[in-house]
């Protein structure tokens, strides 16, 4: 017959199997060794049906409470698993919140963009439209509505990039040398715009606009970039002159470089699109670049073939042209010497404008 002292030894070697089980698995076999169905304690109890009733009785209750310490230590040994799992989880996935964090810098508009913001809010100001166009044009747009025709010498002058796909007229088309070719592809939307108006008997509106936009050439060192920026202005009306172009430009100078301390000078220069034509030059009278005179752009009045290609008659309608580096006035403005720093796209360079 089992004793009670055999009874307590099944439980402690139970105790000793459950410590030594490192896993849940491994405790789960362990435990079957016991209670399960055919575990020791099973075995026991099956063994009691020899017994009288009264050893039943004795016997039955020595070997349920044995059941119940087995019982009680597979759960405390399982809570301790458990424990340790989680433990080595927490580890795993802990945060060093004492880690610096990463920072999110504030992004901010490139100052070529600035820039053109700027001359865009400033010729608004003074009544002038803002628009864009495209920027692969067609031959003619770019250079022979502009009085420039094929084989022109002039052409040389604007050495651009072409596309592999023929306009209507048999020329490759091109990634516009300027914004110029805007002046002819304005001024026939706002023709059409005003047809009926014209057709009633009113005049044209003037036509006031800008054009701020990406131009391509074939150029590449400190000052020139293939792909750099313009900004073309147009001016047509039939009492326009030449003074009102110096007031405007004038104007927009000081704004823009928030400095009355400035003049102009209209040097004269040869363009196809206009006759006369001049460069526009400023000077600044105190600053870094005081004294020097700086190029900004080019201008003149409108030449009559080009108001002609335009639908306009020349001798009614007058108009005068300029067309800015944007790139050029963003250099001057923040006295940055090199072009190239602004389409290398360093964010230390960039940073500083924001
Ligand atoms: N398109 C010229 C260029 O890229 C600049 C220019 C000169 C524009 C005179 C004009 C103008 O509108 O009237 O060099």
């Amino acid at each position: 017959m089992t004793t009670k002292t055999d009874l307590d030894s099944i439980v402690d070697s139970a105790r000793e199997a459950f410590a030594q089980a490192a896993t849940p698995a491994e405790l789960e076999n362990a435990k079957a060794q016991y209670t399960g169905k055919a575990g020791r304690i099973t075995e026991l109890m099956k063994g009691m049906a020899a017994l009288s009733v009264d050893e039943k009785k004795t016997r039955g209750a020595a070997i349920n409470s044995a059941k119940q310490a087995i019982e009680a230590a597979l759960n405390e040994r399982r809570q301790a698993l458990a424990d340790a799992e989680l433990e080595i989880q927490l580890k795993a996935e802990a945060l060093d919140v004492t880690l610096p964090g990463r920072v999110r810098e504030p992004g901010g508009l490139h100052p070529v963009s600035i820039t053109i913001e700027r001359i865009e809010q400033i010729f608004a100001s003074m009544g002038f439209d803002v628009t864009d166009g495209p920027e692969i044009e067609s031959d003619w747009h770019s250079f022979t509505s502009l009085n420039n025709p094929p084989n022109h010498p002039a052409r040389s002058m604007q050495d651009t990039f072409y596309v592999d796909i023929n306009g209507d007229d048999g020329i490759p088309y091109n990634l516009r040398p300027h914004t110029s070719p805007m002046q002819v592809r304005y001024a026939h939307a706002h023709i059409k715009k005003f047809a009926q108006r014209v057709k009633a008997g009113e005049t044209l509106p003037e036509i006031r606009v800008i054009v701020p936009g990406r131009t391509y050439r074939v150029d590449s060192d400190a000052t020139h970039s293939p792909m750099f920026h313009q900004c073309e202005g147009l001016w047509l009306g039939e009492n326009v002159s030449f003074k009102d172009l110096k007031v405007i430009f004038t104007d927009f100078c000081r704004k823009f470089f928030e400095s009355d301390d400035l003049t102009l000078r209209f040097r004269p220069s040869f363009f196809p699109f206009t006759e006369p034509s001049a460069e526009i030059d400023i000077q600044f009278a105190s600053g870094p670049l005081a004294g020097k005179w700086l190029e900004v752009a080019g201008s003149g009045q409108v030449h009559p073939q080009v108001v002609r290609n335009m639908g306009l008659d020349p001798e009614r309608f007058i108009g005068f042209a300029f067309g800015m580096g944007a790139d050029r006035l963003a250099m001057l403005r923040y006295g940055v010497n090199d072009l190239r720093l602004f389409f290398e796209g360093d964010v230390r360079f960039l940073r500083q404008f924001r």
